[in-house]
């Protein structure tokens, strides 16, 4: 963990920071949640992009792609969020380059309200098939 969290909780209260503005203009009042915010910004967002796109300055070098948190077709449940944050993704045969954050097991609000940050970039309108990935009958799979 770089840095050390009170830093970034005073590096918040500075209106002058363009980074953490550019990301949302509105900091929320809940401890948790602006070091939340503040981790997103400074330790997430470089792959996973601000919005959670998976448009940030390294998202396309990397191989497998950051995946994109703001599909509507590719739900996460929170318990998931949650995992592959403390533990990364090598936990699971997924990327190493996802990496785990124990320092978050002995803070679960903070946790809490990254969980709540990938969750809530997702679009909030119908999952549409795409045209690339036509649906399969069941008269096909006979
Ligand atoms: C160095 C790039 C990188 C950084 C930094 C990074 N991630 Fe990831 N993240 C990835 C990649 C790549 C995956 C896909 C892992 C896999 O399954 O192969 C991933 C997967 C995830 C997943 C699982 C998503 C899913 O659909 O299964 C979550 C949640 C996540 N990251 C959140 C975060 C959070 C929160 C941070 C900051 C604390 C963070 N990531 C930092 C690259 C990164």
């Amino acid at each position: 963990m770089r840095g050390s969290w009170l830093a970034v909780a005073i590096a918040l209260a500075d209106p002058d920071d363009g980074c953490l503005g550019a990301f949302d203009a509105e900091v929320p009042s809940d401890p948790s949640k602006q070091l939340a915010q503040a981790l997103w910004t400074r330790e997430c967002a470089d792959c996973h992009g601000l919005s959670g796109a998976a448009d940030g300055r390294s998202s396309a070098t990397l191989e497998p792609r950051p995946p994109n948190f703001v599909d509507p077709c590719r739900p996460i449940s929170d318990q998931w969020a949650a995992r592959v944050i403390l533990e990364g993704g090598a936990s699971y045969n997924g990327s190493p380059a996802m990496r785990q954050h124990h320092a978050l097991k002995g803070d679960p609000a903070v946790l809490a309200a990254l969980v709540r940050i990938v969750q809530d970039f997702r679009a909030t309108t119908a999952c549409e098939p795409k045209p690339s990935a036509p649906a399969v009958t069941p008269a096909e799979l006979d």
